[in-house]
């Protein structure tokens, strides 16, 4: 699968007009989290071969957008097929480049071979509409709309490193089906797969220019890209700094944005307890914490803090601890620069008091789960993403003091809530400004047909595969003006 992409043996080229090409001298090393080897090198490419890839993308989707809408979804079921033929490869590359356990990066991968399916499928249910005047004061049946979806043009995909196939694909494929072409940008970190996932796409049948790929350094060639004058939509995941950046820059380019979170889990006095603890860690040490929709910070009822605290202690510490190559639950952070970062909030919060209630032991990138007691609001951690295996504990007085902390943070992603009680469940949720609200159970963005909202620093715009697909079409009307007839 590797041949086409690959020269030199650890050289990798991107997709630019249906072939792989090297644009340039320049290589950017990938590195594995797991010991510092290099993996490869992609290509740093620059503004000149930025430019020749959307013009790519522009000329080829006058056809596309004209192949039959079953046509395009036939080759993304051939994608999601190819994707799920090469899952056990896929997922090995999936443990060395971004440090995911074997597990979670079969799940991830079949996930995604399901999510193109699904793309596929509802993209085939697209419809238009009709209206009639009448309904209007002063109008007629003579005047009707006719309003159809059409695709809006070039689609930038930017992709985080925590995802690199599934927060990929589910840019990619529902901007192919609804006839739009594609400028796909992996994060560095994680560039192998992503473009490994493209060669899918690519062996699926996308024509030649419906998917091309760029590799390179943002701070040469981020901004050239997202103010090109000749894309029409921006799909991106990532942090919070990058996803406002863009928000100033691109000017009236519609977009689509995932950004970081601070999803609180709020436990209340008639909660189970035993089935919060569950929760809380698996939503809290999923991949190491590197997950937009990690459990950030736990809000929990005093009088009852000490019995959850003794639930989730003995969970959090039977984490295997170790190589995703063994399936080890907690695995390298993506790199030193975000393990120090994890590393000075678990300090400053402990200067400041809070209590640490486990070991903290750090061997460069990888760290054991760390959690953290009587967190406070001067504490940077009580605000911060972490992006790590750091679980901080906020001790409050009553529900109302849950909901003014929860709202407080800047960003609004999703938030849980553990409690028995369906009237409490239902006010939290009217309260809490997230997204998502999930009952007795950890944040997360599946199943992915659901619609996958941020708001605050959180994002932009509702992802979820209808969701996506509506935001990547728009309608078009054409108004139909009857003559009047007489009998
Ligand atoms: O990291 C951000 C992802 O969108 C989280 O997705 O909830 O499926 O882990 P997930």
């Amino acid at each position: 699968m590797f041949k086409e992409i690959c020269s030199n043996h650890k050289a990798y080229k991107n997709l630019y007009n249906g072939t792989w090409i090297e644009s340039s001298n320049n290589l950017i090393e990938i590195k594995s989290p797991i010991d510092g080897t290099i993996l490869g090198r992609v290509q740093a490419m620059e503004k000149e071969d930025v430019n020749k890839a959307i013009k790519a993308a522009k000329e080829s989707q006058i056809a596309w957008k004209n192949t039959p809408l079953n046509q395009r979804a036939s080759i993304l079921h051939k994608a999601s097929e190819l994707l799920k033929e090469k899952a056990e490869e896929l997922s090995i590359l999936l443990q060395f480049e971004i440090g995911k356990n074997k597990s979670s990066s079969l799940s991830e991968i079949k996930r995604t071979s399901d999510f193109i399916k699904f793309t596929a499928d509802e993209g085939k249910h697209i419809k238009g509409e009709t209206l009639g005047g009448e309904n209007f004061p002063g109008f007629s049946k003579n005047k009707l709309s006719f309003v159809t979806r059409v695709p809006l043009g070039v689609v930038v995909c930017i992709s985080p490193f925590n995802y690199p196939i599934n927060l990929a694909a589910s840019k990619i494929a529902p901007a192919l089906v609804t006839g739009n072409s594609v400028v796909f940008k992996p994060a560095t970190k994680g560039a192998i797969s992503g473009l490994y996932l493209a060669q899918i796409f690519n062996k699926a049948g996308v024509p030649a220019g419906v998917l091309n790929t760029i590799t390179g350094k943002s701070s040469e060639i981020g901004d050239f890209l997202v103010t090109h004058k000749d894309i029409n939509f921006i799909n991106f995941t990532g942090s919070t700094k990058t996803g406002e950046h863009i928000a100033k820059i691109a000017g009236m380019v519609p977009m689509l944005m995932e950004l970081g979170g601070k999803d609180p889990a709020i436990v209340l006095k008639d909660a189970d307890l035993k089935k919060a603890a569950e929760h809380i860690v698996k939503g809290a040490f999923n991949y190491s914490g590197q997950r937009c929709t990690a459990i950030k910070r736990v809000l929990v009822i005093d009088s009852i803090a000490d019995k959850l605290i003794e639930k989730i202690l003995p969970l959090a510490e039977k984490l295997s601890v170790g190589s995703p190559l063994e399936d080890a639950f907690i695995t390298p952070l993506i790199d030193e620069k975000s393990s120090d970062f994890v590393e000075s909030l678990i300090e400053d919060a402990v200067k400041k008091g809070a209590t640490l209630l486990t070991k903290n032991k750090q061997s460069k990138n990888l760290i054991t789960p760390v959690i953290l007691d009587r967190v406070t609001s001067d504490m940077q951690i009580a605000w911060e993403e972490p992006f790590g295996p750091v679980l901080p504990i906020i001790r409050v007085k009553d529900i109302e003091e849950a909901i003014k902390i929860s709202n407080a943070s800047k960003y609004g992603l999703q938030a849980s809530v553990f409690t028995k009680d369906i009237n409490t469940a239902f006010y939290l949720s009217d309260k809490l400004d997230v997204g998502t609200v999930q009952i007795n159970n950890e944040p997360e963005r599946g199943p992915d047909h659901f619609p996958f909202t941020g708001v605050k620093a959180s994002g932009m715009g509702t992802q979820g595969i209808k969701y996506s697909i509506d935001a990547m079409t728009r309608r078009k009307t054409i108004v139909f003006n009857l003559d009047e007839k007489t009998p």
